[in-house]
């Protein structure tokens, strides 16, 4: 892997020298500038790095250059940020970030303003708390992001539970909002129950008046997604989720499957879903491949299979729904609230124990998030 860039830029940015630049002469001012303009900066921090795809042990912290925002960005100083599978998945080499977002991990982190550039939109002072969604770099000791992509940490949580908010929950709320439409008193299933995104969509199920049922490994993480008010759960190594399901709704099946897993519970998919339902996939932890007569059982269900990314989405995009979740979801994660919304954290780890963080998430064992913490 390449060495590890400013966050939030791919290279140094073009200089255009006008007459009255050069009219000025070398002085130290003169150079200061010409070392911005060239995205050079003397300062460094300390991130997460690897150097060659592979298991967690190719892991480690590495002093790289400190990010410059860009026009419209922030620097955010992050206490902390948490771990998505994709970071599993760029580790092995098999999940590129984006083209123009940093190469170090962390999708999601929360912290303070440390400076605005010149453009910036919205409300944000230096010195702000503030957590934010990122295609990349969120794991070191600052990040740039564009001031739209900041959102309030709602009162009365901690920098790690607000580090837990932003990937896990946006993907959560654009899941069932956006992408499958949910509406009051819809039936909904959401496998990997007790995941980070699990968490948030039983919880934004719920809100929605929808009923979340779900799938899980183990009984321990099926009572704790009953605790955040699923309807039912189903432990997909001891019975048939599909039968249960089926059982559960009369018959009916479920207006709504969110689905991380995909290949190996299509058929299983397929055969609960409600005639005109919608099955959501954002993701294959279950495998890629399938065999069987997919289409002729959806056809019959007049099914939508609908699939989604978030990460890859353009910058408009992420706007869009960062303030559609800022307005309608932050309110309720305040203990003065209508309904209290709780981030699920699972561990907190010093970021020097990356390693470890890595090797626990590829146990399965998490309910809910598992957070890091940045040097300060
Ligand atoms: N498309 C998007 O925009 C987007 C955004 C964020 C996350 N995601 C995806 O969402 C999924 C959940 O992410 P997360 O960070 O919330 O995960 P997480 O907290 O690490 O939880 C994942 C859980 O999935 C279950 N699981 C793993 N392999 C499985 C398999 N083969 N069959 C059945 N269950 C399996 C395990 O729980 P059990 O004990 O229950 O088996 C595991 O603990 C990931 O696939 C991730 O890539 C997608």
């Amino acid at each position: 892997m390449a060495e590890a860039g400013p966050a939030g830029h791919s290279g140094p940015r073009p200089v255009t020298w006008s007459s009255s630049n050069s009219s000025r002469g070398a002085g130290p001012g003169a150079s200061k500038e010409l070392t911005q303009a060239l995205g050079i900066r003397t300062e460094t921090l300390i991130a997460v790095h690897f150097d060659k795809p592979g298991g967690p042990e190719n892991l480690y912290l590495k002093e790289v250059a400190k990010p410059s925002p860009g026009e419209g960005e922030v620097l955010l100083k992050v206490a902390a940020s948490a771990l998505n599978r994709a970071d599993l998945l760029q580790r092995q080499g098999q999940h590129a970030p984006p083209p123009g977002a940093s190469n170090i991990l962390g999708l999601e982190a929360s912290g303070h303003v440390a400076e605005l550039r010149a453009g910036c939109q919205g409300p944000w002072r230096v010195g702000d708390p503030a957590m934010a969604l990122l295609s990349g770099g969120g794991q070191a000791q600052y990040v740039t992001v564009p001031a739209e992509l900041l959102m309030p940490v709602p009162a009365g949580l901690t920098m790690c539970q607000a580090a837990a908010i932003p990937e896990a929950w946006l993907t959560a709320f654009q899941l069932l909002r956006l992408v499958g439409n949910v509406r009051a008193g819809d039936s909904v299933l959401i496998h990997a129950g007790a995941s980070g995104v699990g968490t948030a969509a039983i919880q934004l199920a719920r809100m929605a008046g929808a009923t979340p049922l779900v799938t899980a490994g183990s009984q321990e993480k099926l009572q704790k997604a009953e605790k955040l008010r699923a309807a039912a759960g189903f432990n997909y190594k001891e019975e048939d989720f599909s039968e249960a399901t089926l059982k559960f709704t009369k018959g009916a099946g479920v207006n709504l499957i969110l689905d991380c897993i995909g290949g190996s519970y299509w058929e299983k998919n397929v055969n609960c879903l409600a005639l005109d339902g919608h099955w959501v996939l954002y993701g294959l932890l279950g495998g890629a491949v399938i065999s069987g007569p997919l289409f002729s059982k959806l056809l019959f269900k007049r099914g939508s299979l609908i699939t989604s990314l978030l990460r890859s989405r353009d910058k408009k995009y992420k706007q869009m729904l960062v303030k559609a979740f800022t307005e309608q979801i932050l309110p309720h994660f305040s203990t003065e609230g209508p309904q209290r919304l709780l981030p699920v954290l699972d561990r907190v780890y010093p970021v020097a124990e990356i390693q470890e963080a890595h090797e626990y998430m590829e146990t399965n064992k998490n309910v809910g998030k598992i957070v890091l913490e940045l040097l300060q």
